[in-house]
């Protein structure tokens, strides 16, 4: 219990990031946002050439990441690259080199590191399920896929994007399936993990429960 650890999964755009970042501020704990990573080795693959079908190469890149999270900011190899990493086609490419088993087992020990005192909240997809089996809260958080693309069409309307609704909905369901579908940590809700359905709930409200799930263990 020195380095409790609280996970949070869930599928794309379902505001687990921003909900596991203030817990984790809230707790004065560590955060891994995992997705970063897979996002960052996507666009490092991008960058290097090499195809994200190319699962030995992408692996050999993933494994010696030049990437570092510091001032609120993610960087690759000495470039501030947290607005790229956050593009739609690196979204698409990050789930595409996920479904591979060897970039996979690449990141884990990586991930594993954050487990630090006080404690970790680690967002991903399989957070509880592979990286920390252990944790001491598991928690699965989601929303309507309808709820998720209007709420990453607010945000990109907001940063002065161009966005297209249905077109953000399928991308989204697109990426569930693939996340859901693959054998390697498929998206899915773990027996030991708590639901947290926040269609109808403010970030604020989503916060609270799980600090409350903490408090209560
Ligand atoms: O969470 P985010 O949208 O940034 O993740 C990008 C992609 O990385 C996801 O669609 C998923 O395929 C993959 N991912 C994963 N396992 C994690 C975190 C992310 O497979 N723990």
């Amino acid at each position: 219990m020195l380095r409790p650890v609280i996970t949070i999964d869930g599928p794309s755009a379902s505001g687990k990031g921003t909900v596991a970042a203030l817990v984790a501020r809230e707790l004065g704990f560590h955060y891994l946002d995992s997705g970063a990573l897979y996002r960052l080795a996507a666009l490092y693959a991008l960058r290097e050439g090499v195809s994200w079908e190319d699962e030995n190469q992408v692996a050999r890149l993933a494994a010696q990441l030049p990437a570092a999270f510091t001032d609120d900011k993610v960087w690759l190899d000495g470039h501030d690259v947290s607005a790229a990493i956050r593009a739609e086609d690196i979204g698409m490419g990050a789930s595409r080199i996920a479904a591979l088993p060897s970039v996979r087992a690449a990141l884990l020990e990586r991930q594993r590191a954050y487990q630090q005192t006080p404690g970790l909240v680690a967002d991903g997809r399989d957070m509880g399920s592979v990286v920390f089996p252990r944790a001491e809260l598991k928690v699965f958080l989601t929303a309507s896929a309808e709820e998720r693309a209007a709420r990453r069409y607010k945000q990109l309307i907001a940063k002065g994007e161009s966005a297209n609704l249905p077109q953000i909905q399928q991308d989204i369901c697109d990426r569930d399936a693939r996340d859901a579908a693959r054998s390697v940590a498929p998206l899915r809700q773990e027996p030991d993990a708590r639901l947290l359905d926040t269609s109808a709930l403010t970030i604020d409200q989503a916060v609270k429960q799980v600090l409350q799930w903490f408090r209560e263990r």
